[in-house]
Formats: C-alpha cells, structure tokens, sequence
C-alpha cells in the first residue's frame, strides 16, 4: 500500500502514521522527521533548515526534493510506504508524480486528516509544554496554519479533483481516528 497523508499542523499525521506502518508493515516516510534530524545532526542542509523550520515556513521544494529522492532509492519503499507531510504544495505534489512515475509506482490513496484549528492549537500547545519543539510556539503555529491554508490545502483540492482523495475525520480517541483510516483504505479488513 502507498498512501500519502495529508493534513494541517497537528491533525495527527504522524501519530497515526506510527500506526499505520505496523498494520500495514511498509515504512513511515516523515519529512518533517527527515528534516528535524539533519538539524539535530547540524548537518549543512539541518543548518539551512533549522530557521525556517523554527518559523513554521516551508523548506525549500529542491531540498526536499534531494531528500525523498534518496529515501525513495532505498528497497524498503519497493512494498509500500507513508509518505507523512509530503507534498505541501502543488510544486512537490507534480514532482511526488514524477518521482513516483520513474520508479513505475503510484500512490494508492491521499487521506487528508480534518480537525479545527481550535483543537489544532490546544494540541500543539500540549505538545510545546511536553516536548518543546522548536517549532510549536503560539506564533509559529499561527504560521504553520497559515502557509497550509494557503499552500498545502490546494494540493487536497487537486487530488479531490482527480479523485485519488479520501477526507477523514481526524477528531477523537486515536484508535477511533485509526479506524477511520482503515475504513477509508482498506473497507474490507477489519480492525484488529
Ligand atoms: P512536520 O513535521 O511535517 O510538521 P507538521 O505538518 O506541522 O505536523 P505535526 O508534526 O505538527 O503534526 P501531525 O499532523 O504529524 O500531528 P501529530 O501526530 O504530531 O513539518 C515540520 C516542518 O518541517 C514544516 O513546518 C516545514 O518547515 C518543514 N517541512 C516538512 N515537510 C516539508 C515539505 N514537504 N516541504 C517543505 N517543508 C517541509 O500530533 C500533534 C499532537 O497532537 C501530538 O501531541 C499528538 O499526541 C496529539 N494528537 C494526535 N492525534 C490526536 C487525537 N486524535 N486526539 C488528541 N490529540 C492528538
């Protein structure tokens, strides 16, 4: 299964995701993730990302790019994968096509998390107190909803419009959430 999943800051991607990958046994391709450990490495891409990141912009589509191409060249992505917060805009959603169309792969399903802005912020405030991630202030929050309204939310338009787009509900208790999702994908398998 290729699934991509697309969401706003703190719709849950990445905790469902972790959950995903163990039901459906094919590797969790994060962006943010890949991002935030060449930061903590200090690696010369870390360094360019780390204020961007900081801010709650979005890094550059080449360096994103460079990434996923090399993750992508790696034999665990041959089964199947999550792709969790790629692409963001419809510049990455063309060269996603492109990456996967050289490899002779497409994605099965785009599955796009809903949850109000309100619970998004109560979320991720949660979560600074909790982990302090950089990226996770009141300010940068505000920002990262913004640059997905006004970036990343026509990347669900455009696979709504070629029909490769499955909304679900992303409010709730996580296993409710996860069972959604696997309603969503794979209607025929029950839930363990
Ligand atoms: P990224 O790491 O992708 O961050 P994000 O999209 O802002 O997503 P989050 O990790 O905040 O949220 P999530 O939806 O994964 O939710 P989560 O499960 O964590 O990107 C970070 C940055 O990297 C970007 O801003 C950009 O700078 C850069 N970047 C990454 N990809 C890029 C790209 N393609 N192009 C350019 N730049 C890129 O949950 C959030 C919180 O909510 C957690 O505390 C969790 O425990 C809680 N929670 C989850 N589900 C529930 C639930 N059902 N009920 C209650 N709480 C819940």
């Amino acid at each position: 299964m290729r699934l991509v999943l697309l969401g706003a800051p703190g719709s849950g991607k990445g905790t469902q995701a972790v959950r995903l990958k163990e039901y459906l046994q094919v590797p969790h391709i994060s962006t943010g993730d890949l991002l935030r450990a060449e930061v903590a490495a200090g690696s010369p891409l870390g360094l360019q990302a780390k204020e961007v990141m900081a801010r709650g912009d979005l890094v550059s589509d080449e360096i994103l790019l460079g990434m996923l191409k090399e993750r992508f060249s790696r034999e665990d992505t041959r089964a199947g994968f999550i792709l969790d917060g790629y692409p963001r805009n419809l510049a990455q959603a063309a060269a996603l096509d492109q990456l996967l169309a050289g490899l002779g792969q497409k994605f099965d399903a785009a599955v796009q998390l809903v949850v109000d802005n309100e619970q998004i912020i109560e979320r991720l405030a949660g979560r600074a107190k909790a982990e302090g991630r950089a990226d996770d202030t009141p300010e940068s929050v505000r920002h990262r909803l913004s640059v997905y309204d006004e970036k990343t939310a026509p990347v669900a338009d455009f696979y709504r419009q070629h029909g490769q787009l499955t909304v679900v509900n992303g409010v709730g208790a996580l296993d409710e959430v996860f069972a959604r999702i696997i309603e969503a994908i794979h209607p025929d398998h029950e839930v363990g």
